[in-house]
Parts: C-alpha cells; sequence; structure tokens
C-alpha cells in the first residue's frame, strides 16, 4: 500500500499535481484538509487511506491564515474539509459560513451534543481539560486551589502563572466563566488573576516554571503535563480537576467540518465518521487527549497519573466559541496582556 499522507506547505499553489504517491489518484478519491491542528495526523489518515484507498493530502497553518485562505478562494477552495483546534476557531469558521451541516447517523451517535454544533456543521474529535497544575513540593493536594476563581485571591498574589491573552486556551476559559458565573463575576476573577499572575507564553512555559518554583500554580491543558510525565516521569507537577463540586473542568475540543465548497463531501465525511470512531485511538491518543466518543478507551498515560472520571463541565462548546469577542473584551478592561 502505497503512502499517501502528504503534506503541503503552505505556500503551495496547488495541492493536486504535489503528492501523487504512485497509485493514480483522481480528485474524486483525495480529500484535502486545512488544518490547524498539527498533532498525530498521520497516523490516523494513513490508517483511513489504507482502509478506504481514499487519499488524503493537508495543509498546515494558523487558524486565522487558513481562515482567510478559505475565505478567499471560496467556490474555488481546494479544502474538502477545515480542521483546527479550540471551540472558538470552530465557532468563528461556522460564523463566516465556511462549512455545510452533515446528516451522519454516525457522528451524531458518536459525538455527543456538547461537543457539536446546533446544525452539525462542525464536530469535536478529541477533548482537552484546562485545569489547574501545581508544584507538588510547595503545596500538599488539600492546599492547592481546586477552583479557577481562587487563583484570583489575595492569598495567591506573584505565585500563579498564566498564558497570556492572545491564546484561544485563555478565551475559551473566560468565555466558560462568562457563561458559568455571569459577566460581572467573571470580571472580578480575571481582575484578581491579572493582580496575581505573571503571564507566559505556552502552556510548557508555565508548567516548567512551576516546577523550577517560580510559581506554585497554574492553568494548563491537561495533555502538556502528560507530555512531560511521559519524558520525565518525576517532573514535580501535579493536576487538580478544578470544580470537583461545582460546574466541573472546563473542556474544550480539536475539531473538524466539510466545507462548505467541497469538491468531496461524501469522502470527506466519511473520513470524519472515521476520526469519530474506529480512528478516535490514533488521532487522540499520541496527544493525550480524551476521545469526544464516550465509547472509546482513554489513554493509559493519562487514565493512570490524571484519571479521567472527573466533573467535566457540560457548557456547550458552541455556547463558549460564541462568547469568544465577550471574553476578549473582559481581558481588554482588566488589562490582562
Ligand atoms: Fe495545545
Amino acid at each position: 500500500m502505497a503512502v499517501s499522507v502528504a503534506a503541503l506547505a503552505l505556500t503551495a499553489s496547488a495541492c493536486g499535481a504535489s503528492s501523487s504517491s504512485g497509485s493514480g489518484s483522481s480528485d474524486d478519491t483525495t480529500i484535502k484538509i486545512y488544518t490547524g491542528r498539527h498533532y498525530d495526523l498521520e497516523q490516523a489518515f494513513s490508517q483511513f487511506t489504507e482502509d478506504t484507498g481514499i487519499e488524503i493530502e493537508y495543509l498546515t497553518g494558523t487558524d486565522a491564515e487558513l481562515r482567510e485562505k478559505l475565505e478567499t478562494e471560496g467556490d474555488n477552495t481546494e479544502a474538502d474539509i477545515f480542521m483546527t483546534v479550540d471551540a472558538a476557531n470552530l465557532a468563528l469558521a461556522a460564523k463566516e459560513d465556511m462549512f455545510q451541516p452533515l446528516e451522519s447517523e454516525t457522528l451524531t451517535t458518536a459525538i455527543p451534543e456538547q461537543y457539536r454544533n446546533a446544525d452539525n456543521s462542525w464536530f469535536g474529535l478529541s477533548l482537552r481539560a484546562r485545569t489547574i497544575v501545581y508544584n507538588g513540593e510547595a503545596l500538599t493536594p488539600e492546599e492547592a486551589p481546586s477552583s479557577y476563581a481562587e487563583l484570583a485571591e489575595p492569598e495567591w498574589d506573584g505565585r500563579v502563572c498564566l498564558r497570556q491573552s492572545t491564546s484561544t486556551y485563555t478565551q475559551s476559559l473566560i468565555a466558560s466563566l462568562i457563561a458559568n458565573e455571569g459577566r460581572d463575576r467573571a470580571v472580578e476573577i480575571v481582575q484578581g488573576w491579572t493582580d496575581n499572575a505573571e503571564i507566559l507564553d505556552n502552556d510548557i512555559k508555565i508548567l516548567e516554571s512551576i516546577d523550577q518554583g517560580k510559581c506554585d500554580v497554574g492553568i494548563t491543558n491537561h495533555y502538556y503535563l502528560a507530555r512531560k510525565i511521559e519524558e520525565n516521569p518525576d517532573f514535580g507537577v501535579k493536576l487538580v480537576w478544578a470544580e470537583p463540586e461545582g460546574t466541573g473542568t472546563h473542556i474544550n475540543i480539536s475539531g473538524a467540518g466539510v466545507t462548505k465548497n467541497a469538491d468531496n463531501p461524501e469522502a470527506a465525511q466519511q473520513l470524519l465518521e472515521y476520526l469519530a470512531t474506529d480512528g478516535q485511538n490514533l488521532f487522540v491518543d499520541g496527544n493525550h487527549e480524551f476521545p469526544a466518543n464516550e465509547e472509546i478507551p482513554v489513554v493509559e498515560l493519562v487514565e493512570e497519573n490524571f484519571g479521567s472520571d472527573f466533573n467535566r463541565d457540560q457548557l456547550n462548546a458552541q455556547e463558549f466559541g460564541d462568547l469568544n469577542s465577550e471574553a476578549l473584551a473582559i481581558m481588554d478592561e482588566v488589562g490582562y496582556r
């Protein structure tokens, strides 16, 4: 079986000619994907090609770049699927009318309602929990905060590391606070975070700063800590599943939809169905995420270190995706940078 996956540079002018694997692929046996998700695509795509004979080509880029490209190309786009991380990016693409609704019992059965949008034009495929992490030497599990709002309290002044406002991860967490706590309370919390925290560029830096004792607590996506523990089982940062009694830990998604102007919508839908079912583990496990499909087992490293049976925020991903601009407004208001 020929290897069929080709990663194209964003500057490539045409997908068509560049990735022939010698198996005589024609247009209706090739799916083209624009993807802002960079993790673990090859294995799942290769397996799909092996199973179906349908080839996959994909183009990686930032979400904004790819959305702009889709918009500019309009009817002439080569993309059959737009794939991205974060509900905000999916909601934005849906708002710009880039997807087509799908009728697929496989998808609606596999993916719970809160992880897809109301007209079934995009579907979450993997779940990432954004939760509280702490230095295991500085704090006992009892001393570690278990709610997002606690990190805004004066006792944590100078002891918190958080991620910058330009990250959709930060934006979606704050959007969920607006939905769960109301706007006024969300402003108070983000104000407290701003007073208390050092703001860093990415989740890995947050984890390393906590490990080095530069801060005691922070908020990151769970899979970054899983990655650190995989590299070094003695890594000094521990995880708390936030909001155990209340609304539950914030859950974001990575997901995809079939583009409105797809040349090959049937095959594109077939790929999404595969990724939501038999392909879940290949798509999800390498990045230590949770399967969106609840029938699929959680990867061992995550199950063993963190467990998967915790109170998850049931907030609809479309709902907090749609609150993105409100989250940006609050950060601007209180000076969260
Ligand atoms: Fe990430």
